[in-house]
């Protein structure tokens, strides 16, 4: 079978750094093939070489047997190759319709025909199982909707070559499912689809072939039936890691944030809970049960209709993050480029960033550097110096980049919403061996997650959450995925 894809020595240079290096890949025809490896690896590069949103600095790019030259991605996209971004790249005030045409020529006499425009898009969104007018804006569609549309963009262009980097970051369950569905349909309709992932039960639901990369290069090209989970972690850190999550034994001492009665319209209905100082204390749910909204009313991210905070038996007023970080308070949010960073600031500074009580007060330059090579050494940040700006790190350093920042504030209680996502195996060990550590510091810490053997692992109690409430607290010897599922989802355990 011929390649769509065909990958000769291409390598990409940035100063400082070779992020793709001499890479030789083949793409097949109707495959999914997963493209896996560590923070850093050159994964998301390799998929701008191939979208030409990067040019690279050497090698060859095959696209069905023809060797392309570089001409950015309207050329990429005229060859059929379509991105589906980690961060979409959608016009939120034009239409669904629009938006799946932008770019493209109209008809003859440069008249574009709406009428013929909008059934076909009818038919596209249909086939990737979207029942939405295509007259809607698409600042109205979910995050989830909006990815289908990339998706319809992908068939609008009939592509070959569908790229799609960490799809499932921000989808719930089912939508993950609804998305490996019309995968499944494009891959039996002879499109290839480029695949990136962190998730390794995902990537052994979906993969045809795994390509695993490390520093730039690649380390190996298999079957997925001649790959196990093992197997995998290892190709991809080139050790083993022993234990995912490492429990830390911490003393549990007193109570350190007591929450009561917060409410907050239909989002949150008086929710109780407390955090005790060592404790790791879990949030869980499913997408949209309120856990994100329960740390951010503590945080003071949303206003509240009623309820106290108190921390270490002080009542708090809290309007504002600001009063909440002052108080002692952190919280690390999903959304790293929404509200975590500031992208055009360099590592350094952003770790020392002056908006958080820093434990001096003021720093000087040369000791904001220092800091921030400790945390790199830590946190494995991967840059060659702190001295960059945010912007230029891999999605998974980014991430890094913010947890270092709450562990230069005194914050006493710190909540963690979903801290392992997007980032790889051996840096998500890292990161549990560090709230470990925290809690071990006596710091009482909040884990969101929809992973649950993160949960189950990490945790001294799990609060479930339904509907804006707090459906019920385990402690550790009553933890199970089945008593979780059955208090999240509302639905009695069969005995
Ligand atoms: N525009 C850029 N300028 C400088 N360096 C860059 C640029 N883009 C990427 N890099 C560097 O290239 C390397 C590879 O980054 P890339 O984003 O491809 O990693 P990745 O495998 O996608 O990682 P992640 O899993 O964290 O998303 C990193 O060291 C990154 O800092
Ligand atoms: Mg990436």
């Amino acid at each position: 079978m011929e390649p769509v894809v065909r990958l000769r020595g291409v390598s990409k240079e940035f100063p400082g750094v070779v992020a793709v290096d001499g890479v030789d890949l083949d793409i097949l025809p109707g495959e999914v093939h997963v493209v896996a490896g560590e923070n850093g690896a050159g994964k998301s590069t390799l998929m701008k070489l191939l979208s030409q949103v990067e040019r690279p600095t050497s090698g060859e790019i095959y696209i069905s047997g023809e060797r392309v030259e570089f001409h950015g991605p309207g050329h990429a996209r005229r060859l059929g190759v379509a991105m589906v971004y980690q961060e979409f790249a959608l016009a939120p005030h034009l239409s669904v319709a629009e938006n799946l045409f932008l770019g493209r020529e109209p008809g003859r006499g440069g008249f574009v025909n709406r009428r013929a425009e909008k059934e076909e898009a009818r038919g596209l969104l249909r086939r990737v199982g979207l029942e939405v007018d295509p007259d809607r804006l698409v600042s109205s569609l979910t995050v989830a909707e909006q990815q289908r549309v990339e998706i319809a963009k992908a068939l609008a262009i009939d592509a070959r070559v569908v790229i799609m980097d960490e799809p499932t970051a921000t989808l719930a369950e089912k939508e993950i499912e609804e998305l490996f569905e019309v995968i499944r349909d494009l891959t039996s309709h002879g499109r290839a689809v480029l695949y990136i992932s962190h998730r390794l039960d995902e990537i052994f639901r979906i993969a045809d072939r795994v390509t695993v990369m490390r520093d730039g290069k690649v380390v190996a090209t298999l079957p997925v039936e001649e790959l196990d989970e093992a197997k995998l972690v290892r190709l991809m850190v080139g050790r083993e890691i022993g234990n995912l999550y490492p429990k830390p034994e911490a003393e549990i001492g007193e109570v350190l944030l007591r929450v009561r009665g917060l409410s907050r319209g239909e989002r949150l209905k008086d929710c109780s809970f407390e955090v005790r100082a060592g404790e790791i204390l879990g949030f869980a749910g499913l997408v949209g049960a309120g856990r994100t909204e329960l740390a951010r009313a503590v945080f003071g991210a949303d206003p509240v209709d009623s309820g106290e905070i108190e921390l270490e038996g002080r009542p708090l007023r809290i309007r504002k993050p600001q009063d909440a970080i002052e108080a002692g308070i952190g919280y690390l949010t999903e959304d790293r480029k929404g509200e975590g960073l500031a992208l055009q600031l360099g590592i350094d500074q952003n770790i020392t960033l002056a908006s958080l009580p820093a434990r001096l007060g003021f720093i000087g330059l040369g000791r904001e550097r220092s800091i921030a090579e400790r945390r790199r050494e830590q946190l494995n940040i991967r840059t060659p110096s702190v001295r960059r700006k945010v912007q230029v790190l891999s999605g998974g350093n980014q991430q890094k980049v913010v947890v270092a920042r709450w562990l230069e504030t005194r914050a006493r209680v710190l909540f963690f919403d979903e801290p392992a996502r997007g980032i790889d195996v051996g840096a998500k060990a890292e990161m549990f061996a560090l709230i470990g550590e925290l809690a071990r510091e006596g710091r009482g810490i909040v884990l969101i997650s929809s992973y649950l053997p993160e949960l189950i692992n990490m945790c001294d109690r799990i609060l479930v959450m339904r509907d804006g409430r707090v459906a019920g607290v385990l402690e550790r010897e009553e933890f199970s995925e089945e008593g979780i599922i059955a208090l999240a989802t509302g639905v009695k355990e069969t005995v």
